[in-house]
């Protein structure tokens, strides 16, 4: 069984996971940054200290777990917050001390990347996979063949397509995070009431910082009222930049799927969650013929669940505690170089496993 400890931002999670089953999981989002429009570090890392040992704690209670059963210690290790990560890393490095069990860092984009098959088994094979994460902090398209093994397809020049969201929905005057409001309120809008630019970058690249500026220049000069909310104006704003967001985040897989023929498509990260880029995922997988992986509404946004998924992929391949990164907080780490350090370590790795 498996411990895992989620603080890379401002969700504190933990979670119990035995093989392929769930025993446990405890979620707490922060509700302190909402005034603040964004995320205060200091509040986050403050928040991390004050629950993550009460949320262990019910967790083990709650689930009926003894300690002896706990077998080893996850954390994320990186990328994220420093003061974010070093709670939860303090908190697992003393658990594992305490029990003298393996503690595993983990990345949290490879995290993400595994967060359908927490206890999802497929009985196909998986890869190659094209896999696209998207959060409010990363926006990659990748490509997997094994799950330690992959290359870089696609990635965001600016901003990240969570970030475009949050950014274009706090101009509209929404709450943060403004995502899923953004998305809910697109439901009901006409996406075609506005044209925002596509940037042409290529299918190597995305950019999201052209979408931000458009929509405040327009905004500044057409003075749109927005405080009315059952004006149609706001949901036709909204539907339309999602619609954007989508249209350039889909490109680049549409395009890197038909020329490499993936067996499957993977979505993760907390976009993931997005209802039209679920649809587009959905439809280009049927259109295709492979199979598509989106983690299920919960797992898309941080959680420890995805933590411990990722420490069981780790340890099935031969990974023991602290190999080649160490214990150090890694606040920038990203997905290739954490592989390319996996790889250095010559693991069990088999293509297609
Ligand atoms: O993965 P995540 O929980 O945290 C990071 O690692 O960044 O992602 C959070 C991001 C936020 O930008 C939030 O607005 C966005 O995911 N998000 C959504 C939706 N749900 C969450 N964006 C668009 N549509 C949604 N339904
Ligand atoms: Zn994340």
């Amino acid at each position: 069984m498996i411990l895992a400890i989620e603080s890379s931002c401002d969700d504190s999670s933990v979670a119990l996971l035995k093989g392929h089953r769930l025993i446990g999981l405890k979620q707490s989002g922060q509700e302190e940054h909402q005034r603040f429009g964004g995320v205060v570090p200091e509040l986050a890392s403050r928040a991390h200290q004050e629950w993550l040992s009460l949320m262990i704690k019910d967790l083990i209670h709650d689930t009926s777990t003894s300690w002896s059963d706990v077998q080893a210690i996850a954390y994320t290790q990186g990328p994220g917050l420093m003061g974010s990560l070093m709670v939860g890393s303090a908190v697992a490095k003393g658990l594992a001390l305490t029990l003298d069990i393996p503690l595993i860092g983990v990345n949290h984009l490879h995290g993400h990347l595994v967060s359908h098959f927490v206890e999802h088994e497929p009985e196909e094979g998986v890869f190659p996979m094209l896999s696209l994460t998207v959060s409010g902090g990363h926006t990659h398209l990748v490509w997997m063949e094994s799950w330690l093994e992959g290359s870089m397809l696609c990635e965001t020049l600016d901003d990240a397509a969570g970030e475009a969201f949050d950014k274009c929905a706090k101009m509209l005057g929404l709450p943060y995070p403004g995502g899923p409001v953004l998305d809910r309120l697109a439901r009901e809008g006409n996406p075609g009431a506005y044209t925002w630019p596509i940037p042409q970058v290529g299918n190597e690249t995305y950019s999201f910082s052209g979408l931000k500026t458009s929509v405040l220049y327009y905004l500044a000069k057409q003075k749109p009222d927005l405080e009315d909310r059952s004006d149609s104006a706001l949901r036709d704003l909204c539907a339309s930049i999602q619609s954007t967001v989508v249209e350039v985040l889909m490109r680049p897989v549409v395009y890197h799927a038909g020329l490499r023929k993936p067996r499957s498509l993977g979505l993760a990260g907390g976009v993931a969650a997005n209802s039209l880029l679920r649809s587009r995922f959905l439809a280009l997988g049927e259109q295709l013929g492979c199979q598509v992986h989106i983690p299920p509404m919960s797992w898309c946004t941080d959680n420890a669940a995805m933590i411990a998924a990722s420490a069981r992929i780790l340890l099935e391949h031969g990974y023991r505690s602290g190999e080649a990164m160490g214990q150090k907080l890694l606040p920038r780490w990203p997905l290739m170089e954490y592989l390319g350090e996996l790889s250095a370590l010559n693991l069990g790795l088999q293509s297609g496993s």
